[in-house]
């Protein structure tokens, strides 16, 4: 009899098993976990010569062209570009599109060295007290090497007005590094500045942490990032921390090329700051520099979420490079000492959702909070919490160390989606109450949603959002 009854158990599984390979997709004690079937190969960094490293022609030809926000509200723009041969001109002509007058602001230039490696001539120029909802041009470079760009500002400051980020992470240089920005690029929801979670050109994974990389990850990214602004996280690849061949400073690289308007929001440290832009309050956070308690980056967030004006900027959005929720095994619980300290906050002041990367796979959370734990009390298991974010870990822009595909298991009830495939985020702001966000994998058509959910405002609209599965 118990012979029996163990074979059938066995038969039974073994036809679940079946059932799990015929199916694309499994449901398991959380979410769901997609076993979408995708390449396992790791991808290569594109070769040196490939079209999208190419050197824009003429004698010093601005190059690596990007722009970010340049102040607190969306009337400025931080315009950086490199010349590679002598210094030139560090002068942005911009005009707007209704009054074709033009207008110049000077930046500055800088050069910095990371052990033998010499940077070109990296030039940033602020640019402020633009109108708002606004088509400009611009001009960088000198006579003949002179290139034009354009971007368009936000509208002000307001609850309700629709806005559309995009979002990218661990992006890297390889072929899928060029299928994930080209998805996006594609994608016929129209990203209008784009959340950066962090870990950028990956320079530090070559011998000496090869600077000429950064050079070619911003030759890359140029096509999109000149003409929309990209919003930095630093990740850990960003640190470039390499003291046995004296380069003892972290940040170096990342600080001289990608400059950010943090001054604006009182930070006192590029690594973290704030912007507003539409019906969003942005929080950039820095998971490689100290958070705990009396840190500078603690006391500026503490008074900063104070600041946060729902009725204003009804959406608040929180980046950072390591996700504090990620239930893949790899970077298993890393974000767990700034998820201690900084949890607390996000339920108390309703984060609508933090984003974050470093987990080379895709991720979505249920609405959950894990804060009842005091050393003793043994309250320590994420509960549903509708005053909590939803965290995104959207680390699947593809560089070269590949796809993450180990999930702890069973998956996690507070775990909604999770797949290990390269692809990008969208999220689309519609007013003061609803927000669409949906995740779209490289090797679908440009519109397919591979994963998507309606966001409720918890500030504007306190009903509770539809979970297609109970929580713990
Ligand atoms: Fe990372």
């Amino acid at each position: 009899m118990g012979v029996r009854w163990e074979f059938d158990v066995v038969f039974t599984l073994f036809l679940l098993l079946g059932l799990n390979i015929l199916w694309l997709a499994q449901v398991c004690e959380g979410g769901f976990t997609s076993t979408y079937v995708r390449n396992g190969q790791l991808s290569r960094d594109m070769p040196l010569d490939s079209d999208v490293f190419r050197v824009p022609p003429g004698y010093n030809a601005p190059q690596q062209v990007h722009i970010t926000q340049g102040d607190h509200v969306g009337k400025g723009v931080i315009v950086s570009w490199v010349t590679p041969d002598e210094p030139g001109s560090s002068t942005v002509l911009y005009w707007s599109e209704k009054s074709q007058l033009k207008n110049s602001a000077e930046g500055i230039v800088l050069t910095y060295k990371y052990f033998n490696y010499t940077s070109g001539y990296i030039h940033h120029c602020s640019i402020y007290d633009l109108e708002f909802d606004t088509k400009y041009y611009y001009e960088v470079g000198i006579g003949n090497s002179t290139r034009k760009f354009w971007f368009r500002t936000p509208p002000s400051v307001g609850p309700d007005v629709p806005y559309t980020f995009g979002l990218i992470g661990d992006l890297g240089q390889t072929h899928d590094s060029n299928r994930t920005l080209t998805h996006y690029e594609l994608n016929p929801v129209k990203g209008q500045a784009l959340l950066f979670v962090g870990d950028l050109s990956y320079a530090d994974a070559y011998p000496f942490h090869d600077n000429t990389r950064w050079d070619t990850w911003g030759r890359f990214v140029e096509r999109n990032a000149a003409y929309q602004p990209w919003i930095w996280t630093a990740g850990n690849h960003e640190v470039d921390f390499l003291p046995d061949i004296g380069e003892g400073k972290p940040f170096k690289p990342y600080k001289n090329r990608y400059h950010v308007p943090y001054r604006a929001s009182k930070s006192t440290s590029p690594l973290w700051y704030s912007i507003k832009r539409a019906s969003a309050y942005i929080i950039v956070l820095s998971s490689y520099s100290a958070y705990g308690i009396y840190t500078p980056q603690y006391k500026w967030l503490e008074k900063e979420l104070l600041k946060v004006n729902r009725s204003e900027t009804p959406w608040l959005i929180v980046i950072m490079h390591c996700p504090l929720y990620s239930s893949y095994v790899h970077h298993y619980m890393e974000g767990e000492s700034m998820r201690v300290m900084y949890e607390q906050w996000f339920v108390k002041y309703k984060v609508d959702v933090v984003f974050a990367g470093h987990v080379h796979a895709y991720e979505r959370s249920e609405r959950i909070s894990n804060i009842g734990y005091n050393i003793v009390n043994g309250i320590c298991t994420p509960i549903s919490d509708e005053s909590a974010p939803v965290y995104i870990t959207i680390g699947d822009g593809g560089n070269l160390e590949g796809l993450v595909t180990e999930m702890t298991e069973p998956q996690p009830s507070y775990s909604a989606y999770r797949e290990a495939s390269f692809g990008h985020g969208i999220f689309e702001i519609k007013n003061r109450s609803h927000a669409f966000y949906s995740w779209h994998r490289n090797q679908d058509g440009y519109a397919v949603e591979a994963d998507s959910t309606w966001l409720h405002n918890r500030y504007w609209n306190p009903s509770p959002e539809q979970s297609s599965i109970a929580i713990l």
